[in-house]
């Protein structure tokens, strides 16, 4: 087998960084709205305490302080990803949501690049949502960001029933319920609000 040097030089960074409790952002258009949209309007109001974000990487490690002293949980199926978790950390499935929760506990879940990343099967996913219904607490709000690809797209999102619980949510930031940037065809992410 043959070691590429920058992968290897990526590993020596991601595995330094975290380590030093460094930011290591992802320079694309999804990330920037999700970092200087999403994340800091949540953050900044006071009606959302209690927050559960979806799925882990060396580049989100450092959301858990942009929250603080809110109370920030994350989750991961993957035991390794515990690394770049908060402090308040699951390894488990999103599927499982119930197992974690009460009914009506959270403010605020976001799941960004979940959905076609691990969670593909439509039965994990309804459960997976569903979960994300009942822990919720009555306008609480879920933002699904997914990959309009079809290699991550597993199934069309808008056929989901567990999500037709939810009503839409007017991003106030982003004047929509739904977004996509429109400019650049290379970019596909879009990012979905909900409200219970
Ligand atoms: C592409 S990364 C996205 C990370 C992060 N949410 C973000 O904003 O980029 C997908 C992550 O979701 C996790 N994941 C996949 N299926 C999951 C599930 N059913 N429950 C919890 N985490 C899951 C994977 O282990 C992986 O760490």
């Amino acid at each position: 087998m043959v070691l590429d040097p920058r992968m290897i030089l990526r590993g020596v960074k991601v595995v330094t960084y975290t380590l030093l409790d460094r930011e290591m952002p992802l320079m694309t258009h999804d990330r920037y709205i999700l970092e200087q949209e999403i994340l800091p309007y949540f953050a900044e109001r006071e009606e959302y305490t209690k927050v559960l974000f979806v799925g882990c990487g060396s580049y989100t490690k450092h959301y858990e302080k942009w929250f603080h002293p809110k109370e920030y949980w994350t989750i991961d199926i993957n035991p390794m990803k515990k690394i770049y978790g908060a402090k308040k950390h699951i390894i488990g499935s999103m599927s499982d949501l119930n197992l974690y929760f009460q009914e009506k506990e959270l403010d605020l879940i976001i799941c960004n690049g979940v959905f076609g990343w691990g969670l593909n099967d439509r039965k994990d996913v309804e459960e997976a949502f569903s979960g994300c219904y009942k822990s919720l607490r009555e306008g609480g709000v879920l933002v699904v960001g997914w990959d309009d690809v079809p290699e991550k797209k597993p199934f069309p999102l808008e056929t989901c029933e567990s999500l037709m619980q939810f009503q839409s949510y007017f991003f106030p930031p982003l004047s929509t319920s739904q977004y996509r940037h429109l400019t650049d065809e290379s970019q596909k992410h879009v990012y979905n609000f909900y409200i219970k």
